[in-house]
């Protein structure tokens, strides 16, 4: 396993482990009337966690504005694009020479691919749900992946995914151009202005 001092930030703010894997998610089927919350906090998780950008498939303002506040607060170039065709998309990145993981329940478990994904994954394109997921992105997946073949959450699933790829790498991150940072301490709350 690499060591956390081995991560390393690309000159677009993103985090990588010295995998060096670029990492995009796409959120399957938002509902903005019932899946504002999680959605924001699938975008919080994958820009904290050393993804480069969230694709929606629907259009959802209030999520979208949710997220940039907190990225040009607290640093990085973490993307938002919305209204994107998810066929396309896929298409699209395989053309281009990425990967495509889609985290389901259903799929292989994490701990037996993700050595493989590491290795031979460059640019990976993470799809996850939120209805039910259309039974083609099954077979579009380089990789149908489960954290563990139990359902629970597409946050969780991704934040474990995340932190499988980069080894934990991820949890030392600095993020460029912020306006804000943290200095970590043992007892209260200490920031300072970039
Ligand atoms: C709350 S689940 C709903 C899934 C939906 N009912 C279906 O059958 O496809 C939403 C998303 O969480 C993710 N997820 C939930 N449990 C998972 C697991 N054990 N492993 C990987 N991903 C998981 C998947 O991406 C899934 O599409």
């Amino acid at each position: 396993m690499k060591r956390a001092e081995e991560q390393e930030q690309g000159g677009d703010g993103a985090v990588r482990c010295s995998c060096r894997c670029s990492v995009t998610v796409l959120r399957l089927g938002h509902r903005p009337e019932r899946d504002k919350r999680v959605t924001t906090h699938l975008g919080l998780v994958a820009r904290a966690l050393g993804a480069r950008g969230l694709l929606l498939t629907s259009e959802d303002k209030a999520v979208v504005r949710s997220i940039r506040e907190v990225t040009k607060r607290w640093g990085g170039d973490f993307f938002l694009q919305t209204g994107v065709k998810w066929r396309e998309e896929i298409a699209r990145w395989k053309e281009g020479g990425g990967k495509v993981c889609h985290l389901t329940m259903y799929g292989e478990n994490i701990l037996d691919v993700i050595d493989e994904i590491r290795e031979s994954a460059a640019r990976i394109l993470v799809v996850v749900g939120a209805e039910k997921v259309p039974p083609e992105v099954y077979q579009l997946a380089d990789w149908n992946i489960a954290v563990g073949n139990q359902p629970h959450s597409e946050i969780a699933a991704l934040a474990l995914f995340l932190d499988h790829l980069y080894m934990g790498s991820e949890l030392r991150a600095r993020f460029e151009h912020a306006e804000l940072e943290i200095i970590p301490n043992r007892a209260g709350k200490k920031v300072r202005r970039v």
